[in-house]
């Protein structure tokens, strides 16, 4: 099966205010590593962990998941890791086309595809193509750099003859097109940096960073990230409102 059954009945549930959450999934290597392991292993425990929680993002009604899977700047890692890495990606997208009828999943692929090999690329356009609308969207970012993306939409502008760009303009010529910005960016793993992670879309994102290594990340952290969600106050250049017999 490729989404595991739910650990414990939802608790939390999001209104419109919370319709996209976007992950950086930090610390597969140091949670292997921590338990003698070559690192290979937390890329495994990592997307079993990524799995249950885009599912449990779902059954809490969030309609959006960005996960940041493998960046531009990974493929300077070993070639070992970068291999084992390519080949968790295979078998991911076997098991999600396997599994489509199961599952309320659209797949959206974000990031440069042509760097892939021929199969691994047909597989994410068939998933794509195949995976239609649905009730969950899946930005999963694979070789994706937010400065690329950028570039890459500052040259479709200029190939189109647009001459008065907007912001709008270049949000529509973004890998994440089909989504509305993140409403909050979460880090796994301690650092608390973005690695070139939706630079764009993050202007008015909230930011929750936490020591947990991605692998470890459970549905109950889950749950915390949402409340911390709904206690932040999103003032968007505003001043919070004051009544008038208190001013
Ligand atoms: C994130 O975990 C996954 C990828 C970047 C592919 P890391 O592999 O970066 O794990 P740490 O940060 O080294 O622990
Ligand atoms: C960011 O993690 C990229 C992904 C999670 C895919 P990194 O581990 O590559 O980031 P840095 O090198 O610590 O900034
Ligand atoms: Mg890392």
């Amino acid at each position: 099966m490729f989404f595991k059954k739910k650990e414990k009945e939802t608790v939390v549930t999001v209104d419109d205010r919370l319709k996209h959450i976007a992950f950086i999934m930090d610390g597969n290597g140091r949670w292997a590593q921590k338990k003698g392991l070559p690192r290979e292993y937390g890329h495994a425990a990592g997307a079993k962990t990524f799995k249950k929680i885009a599912l449990y993002c779902g059954d809490i009604g969030i309609k959006y998941v960005t996960i940041y899977a493998f960046s531009t700047e990974n493929w300077k890692r070993p070639e070992r890791e970068v291999k084992a890495i390519m080949k968790l990606l295979s078998d991911y997208l076997d098991e999600a086309l396997r599994d489509l009828d199961k599952n309320n999943v659209r797949y959206i692929f974000i990031g440069d595809k042509g760097i892939f090999d021929d199969r691994l690329r047909e597989k994410m356009l068939n998933l794509e193509k195949v995976s239609g609308s649905k009730s969950l969207t899946l930005n999963f970012a694979v070789n994706y750099g937010a400065r690329d993306e950028i570039v890459k939409a500052c040259r479709e502008l200029i190939r189109e003859g647009n001459e008065n760009i907007t912001a709008d303009d270049v949000s529509r010529h973004l890998y994440t097109a089909l989504s509305p910005d993140p409403d909050i960016i979460v880090r796994t793993g301690g650092e608390q940096r973005l690695s070139n992670f939706l630079l764009w879309q993050a202007s008015y994102a909230e930011f929750y960073f936490t020591e947990t290594l991605w692998p470890d990340l459970s549905t109950d952290d889950i749950d915390n990230i949402v409340l911390a969600f709904y206690g932040r106050d999103r003032r968007y250049g505003r001043i919070k409102e004051v009544p008038e017999d208190k001013k």
